[in-house]
């Protein structure tokens, strides 16, 4: 494992590593705390981000590493024109390793194939979004204890979530997983979503459009926002934006052990009330997101503590 562009990227055994690596993170950060020294991460984000970014960046220093970069493509030579490929070249000068995050499917990596420090994608366009999916895992097997033989339901925007393609990409190799696809129809999943990953892997899905139906057999709820940067018109968004609000009433029939999931940020799809429910895990999977960009550095250095 050179680059982490594609949730693909890796295998089972490998994401276990990871997985195995962030818990021990959790339990003994100190013994982790110097292991970057001398070493930067560079984040080149083309494209708006929160966590992401900032979980990278807190994840290097929390290794004792350093971290340089730029926030928006206005604030970069992007904006005179400089071309990707160009840029990843400059910035290996630099850099150790790079997180990159661009609104175009693909530019990750096109940039992994230009340079020799590893590439890890951190969101292209609708495509994929794989620390994103490591984050998820993560969140899974510790809060519902087992990475098999679990329901999980995607609601939202199915079709631009990069989130959920690469969350689905990722499950569809683990025994035992039932995916409820529950959007309206204008935002359904790409069908390569369906022929390439869900038919091909065997996994059971359905697909639907009501959230409360679906509640009782959920293990998993994987909440998304509309992603309104992707709609070709903003009357769609409008009109499509506000399908789907869980709120307390809408649990009222959920498992007691159901996990809440969301990649955040939140626009208006999950009621603030729920963040005080046991089940609302999606603050603490922000957390995660921070060790388990840890364990993946150290991976793509080549770093063991
Ligand atoms: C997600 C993304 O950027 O795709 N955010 C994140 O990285 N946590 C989800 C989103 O923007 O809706």
């Amino acid at each position: 494992m050179k680059h982490l562009i594609d949730p693909m990227d890796l295998t089972t055994e490998e994401i276990s590593e990871i997985l195995d690596l962030a818990d021990d993170i959790i339990l003994n950060k100190e013994k982790y705390s110097q292991i970057c020294q001398g070493k930067k991460l560079a984040t080149l984000f083309f494209e708006p981000s929160t966590r992401t970014r900032l979980s990278f960046e807190a994840a290097m220093m929390e290794l004792g590493g350093n971290v340089l970069g730029f926030s928006s493509a206005d604030s970069s030579s992007a904006s005179k024109g400089e071309s990707v490929r160009d840029t990843v070249r400059v910035v290996e000068c630099y850099a150790d390793i790079i997180a990159m995050r661009h609104p175009k499917e693909g530019a990750p990596l096109l940039a992994s194939l230009n340079v020799d420090i590893p590439i890890i994608n951190a969101g292209d366009g609708g495509h994929n979004h794989p620390t994103q999916t490591l984050t998820d895992l993560l969140t899974i097997r510790r809060e519902v204890g087992r990475l098999d033989h679990f329901t999980i339901g995607f609601c939202g925007d199915l079709k631009f979530g990069r989130t959920v393609h690469s969350l689905i990409k990722a499950l569809s190799r683990y025994e035992g997983i039932k995916i409820v696809l529950i959007s309206p129809n204008e935002l359904k999943v790409p069908d390569y979503i369906k022929t390439d990953i869900l038919d091909k892997g065997n996994v059971e899905y359905i697909e639907v459009k009501s959230l409360e139906n679906s509640m009782p057999e959920l293990d998993v709820l994987y909440m998304t926002r509309v992603q309104r940067e992707r709609f070709f018109n903003e009357a769609d968004y409008v009109r499509l934006k506000d399908t789907y609000i869980l709120d307390m009433n809408k649990l009222q029939n959920a498992k007691e052990e159901l996990a809440i999931l969301h990649p955040l940020p939140r626009v208006n799809e999950i009621s603030v009330k729920v963040d005080d429910d046991k089940r609302a895990k999606y603050f603490v999977q922000a957390l995660y997101g921070k060790y388990v960009r840890m364990a993946l550095i150290m991976k793509l250095l080549g770093l063991e503590a």
